[in-house]
């Protein structure tokens, strides 16, 4: 059962990146519903890139705090996801994922059509382009954990403040992971941050084509 302690709407509003937690430890089933609302995000061809690594031992948290520029809600948080993405897990998964799929409904046409494109379309791509697929792909996990987690009542704040190389070592990430984001889960301690405001829709959003105003 969803413990949900405010609505979509509400959490959208109101969640702020957090800038310090409590430290009181998260119940596992919550741990787990955060978690499951980000596996449940849509991703290309549904490959599921996404790896997350949750981070909850003091010990292990002041070494991914290290990682991080030092940041202290790393160490303060209940639980940090790295959510990482695999560059190879296409590779590995695309027999899994076809399999689920047919197990839904996936018609036939479809799993052999996806059979010969997915490894067309992704064994191509430079590394570049691998970090950005990844990173659209994994973010939306992220986002959904994220959303899933105000909801709950907990508190969360997004970084991409971390070394790369750094995060690797410390969580023993094969060389094929990119690490995307990390996402503390907690309470907040203290003040939270002010509300830094966004740009009015007039400013980012067009109707129809670039720099017509939506209507
Ligand atoms: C991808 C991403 C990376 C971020 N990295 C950090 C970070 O490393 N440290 C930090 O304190 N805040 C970080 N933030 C939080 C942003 O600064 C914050 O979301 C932004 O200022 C808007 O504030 P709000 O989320 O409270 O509305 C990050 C946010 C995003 C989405």
């Amino acid at each position: 059962m969803t413990k949900i302690k405010k609505t979509l709407t509400q959490a959208i509003a109101e969640r702020r990146a957090t800038p310090s937690f409590d430290g009181t430890p998260i119940p596992e089933d919550d741990l787990k519903q955060i978690i499951d609302a980000g596996l449940h995000a849509p991703s290309g061809y549904n490959m599921q890139p996404w790896r997350f690594v949750v981070v909850q031992s003091p010990e292990q948290k002041k070494r991914l705090r290290a990682a991080s520029y030092n940041q202290g809600k790393v160490e303060e948080a209940s639980a940090v996801i790295v959510a990482c993405g695999d560059a190879d897990g296409w590779r590995k998964d695309l027999d899994l994922m076809l399999e689920q799929g047919r197990k839904g409904g996936m018609p036939e046409s479809y799993a052999a059509q996806a059979q010969t494109s997915v490894s067309n379309y992704l064994s191509g791509f430079s590394s570049g382009q691998m970090q950005g697929w990844l990173n659209k792909n994994v973010m939306l996990a992220v986002a959904q954990m994220m959303l899933m987690a105000e909801v709950m009542g907990y508190d969360t704040a997004p970084m991409e403040g971390f070394e790369q190389e750094k995060v690797h070592e410390v969580l023993r990430l094969p060389m094929s992971y990119w690490v995307v984001a990390l996402l503390a889960v907690g309470h907040l301690k203290g003040p939270d941050k002010y509300d830094g405001g966004r740009f009015e829709m007039s400013h980012t959003v067009f109707g129809e084509e670039f720099g017509k105003p939506l209507k």
